[in-house]
């Protein structure tokens, strides 16, 4: 099988979840944060998960970007079976196809933004000598619109550069999808909103992307809105306009 495209049929969804359901072991007993998940996704989509602190967000967004196994169902991504890989398979896996996006950004700091964004390439053996790696990495940088900070350490940077720069380096293999867990909460909004708009040109460009957030407001500006509650999918919503996306999202309880 290949590695980069999986065995996908064309026209196929990229992401299919059936009966996906994750228990935690804690003191008072098995606790099931999802609780039987259906969902299929397609190439291109830009997914907004809302739902309340304690929902079940990072948990869904964990099993899908392979962070984290399911106890039971499916997760097939790209026709590749995530559910039945081995550790190994899981984290080759993971450097190579999906690309994350943290809340709090998780950049290393002793590395500059161009080594951090190198490092994925260098992990996966990707993008040849380190040469060719760090020039991606400026390209990369150069188009989230921070080129001229690729050699400071993130703690020279704002809180939205440094954003910018995990964005840069979730591309940096390529994946053919992003997960984000609520990107931009530790963000001003103007700010929330520059970053936004860098998820919206991927987007263009043909990524697939399934957002974790609290912001109703940028939740009402994607093409899709799923709201979990409880481990469960509870509302489902396509959006094809943004005055229907702010009055379905206004209304949602989450
Ligand atoms: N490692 C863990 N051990 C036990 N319970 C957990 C663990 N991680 C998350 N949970 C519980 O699972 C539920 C969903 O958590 P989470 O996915 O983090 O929600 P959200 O991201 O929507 O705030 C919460 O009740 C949380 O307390
Ligand atoms: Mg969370």
């Amino acid at each position: 099988m290949n590695e980069r495209t999986g065995g996908r049929p064309p026209g196929a969804p990229l992401i299919v979840l059936a009966g996906l359901q994750k228990a935690y072991h804690t003191p008072a007993g098995e606790f099931y944060a999802l609780k039987a998940i259906d969902l299929t996704l397609q190439q291109g989509e830009f997914v907004a998960l809302l739902g309340r602190s304690g929902a079940g967000k990072s948990t869904l967004i964990n099993m899908v970007a392979g962070i984290d196994r399911p106890t039971a169902g499916e997760i097939w991504v790209d026709g590749h079976a995530v559910h039945r890989m081995s550790e190994g398979q899981l984290t080759r896996w993971r450097g190579r196809s999906v690309g994350v996006v943290f809340q709090s950004f998780q950049l290393m700091p002793m590395l500059t933004c161009a080594q951090n964004v190198a490092l994925p390439m260098d992990f996966a053996g990707l993008y040849g000598s380190p040469r060719q790696q760090r020039a991606r990495a400026c390209a990369l940088l150069a188009a989230v619109g921070v080129a001229e900070h690729a050699d400071k350490r993130p703690a020279a940077v704002s809180g939205g550069q440094r954003q910018r720069v995990a964005i840069a380096r979730a591309l940096a293999n390529d994946p053919i999808f992003l997960a984000a867990d609520e990107p931009t909460g530790n963000l001003d909004s103007q700010t929330a909103d520059a970053v936004f708009a860098v998820f919206q040109q991927l987007v263009a460009a043909g990524k697939t992307i399934l957002m974790a957030t609290h912001d109703r407001e940028l939740a009402s500006r994607v093409s899709r809105v799923l709201r979990i509650e409880d481990g469960r999918i509870v509302e489902d919503v396509q959006l094809t306009s943004a005055a229907e996306g702010r009055a379905l999202v206004a209304e949602m309880d989450a």
